[in-house]
């Protein structure tokens, strides 16, 4: 274990996903598509006095009580590792829009489990990694899939459930946050009472969800982002059929088309959050963004990324 004074600080960073295809029917074991994206979790870990609480600065400065993504990071490498509960400080600094369906406590909890265990010399494969954020997101919220905290990890675009990573070029998204909070748990449980009350109707709905993943990761690997983005729009179709899609959403989405996106669609649970659309260009990225702003929106024109959880210097 590296002691006190040894190291000074050490800095790590996770990012947040979107959807290409298939969640809520993710649930369901039907196949969906994620990526990484290039907005980002810094997550540092700073010597404090050996006695000295943990505090968290995420970005102002509150207890570890009050931050129970990193609390439960912190309980859960103490346990296993034996790391001390205090004698460190931790700051927070983040571009993810919190509870918007784009995975920003995924995020947060990889990149303080990736700072806190290098911080102690810890050596954790990228696995385990994932696995204890997916335990810490299930410890918080009660109940997760582990999708976000493997994108997180990972980075990239991978199939779920196989975890196939698909070897794809860079693609420019504009994401619009609606700024309508929304609640995974009630959204699943909404979903899970249409489908146990109409299961013959929902039931085929959900295969079409995976199927749209099985077509999607095809013309995604063959580059054939038009066709991906005519799938993006019936998944969002289907995802209004049940019942996640809000008016906001509803009006980005065809602002998005309108102003030259390939496709766009909800992305996370819904019922608020964000939408994402797929872009062709830079410029049309820009116009989406502008027309986006016009409603009323957060914006944010990213790219997908490879880099998953890494170490900052
Ligand atoms: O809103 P998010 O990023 O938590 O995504 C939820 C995705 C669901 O498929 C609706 C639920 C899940 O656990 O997969």
């Amino acid at each position: 274990m590296i002691g006190y004074g040894e190291l000074d600080m050490v800095c790590a960073s996770a990012p947040a996903k979107v959807y290409f295809f298939g969640e809520h029917s993710v649930v369901y074991g039907k196949p969906a598509i994620a990526a990484a994206i290039s907005l980002r979790t810094n997550v540092t870990v700073h010597s404090a006095p050996p006695s000295s609480h943990i505090y968290v600065n995420a970005p102002k400065r509150t207890s570890l009580e009050r931050t129970p993504y990193v609390r439960e990071v912190v309980m859960m490498l103490s346990k296993q590792y034996d790391i001390p509960t205090s004698g460190y400080w931790i700051d927070v600094q983040s571009e993810i829009p919190k509870a918007a369906g784009i995975g920003s406590s995924a995020a947060l909890t990889v990149a303080t489990i990736g700072a806190i265990s290098s911080y102690f010399d810890i050596k954790l494969e990228p696995v385990e990694i994932a696995s204890m954020g997916h335990a810490v997101e299930r410890a918080v919220q009660g109940s997760a899939s582990p999708t976000d905290t493997w994108i997180s990890t990972f980075g990239g675009v991978y199939r779920i459930p196989e975890r196939r990573r698909l070897s794809i070029s860079e693609f420019i998204f504009v994401i619009g946050d609606t700024q309508e909070t929304s609640s995974t748990k009630k959204l699943v449980g909404a979903v899970k009472t249409l489908k146990d009350n109409y299961p013959s109707i929902i039931g085929p709905l959900m295969d079409a969800m995976g199927a749209l993943s099985d077509y999607g990761e095809t013309l995604l690997v063959n580059g054939k982002l038009e066709e991906v983005g005519k799938l993006m729009n019936l998944n969002n179709s289907l995802l209004e059929s049940l019942g996640v899609g809000t008016d906001a959403l509803h009006k980005f989405v065809s602002v998005a088309i309108s102003a030259g996106a390939l496709g766009a669609k909800i992305t996370g649970a819904g019922g608020g959050g964000c939408m994402v659309a797929l872009s062709p260009s830079k410029d049309v990225a820009k116009n989406i963004a502008n027309a986006l702003e016009k409603c009323g929106g957060e914006v944010y024109v990213v790219k997908s990324t490879d880099i998953g959880l890494r170490l900052e210097v």
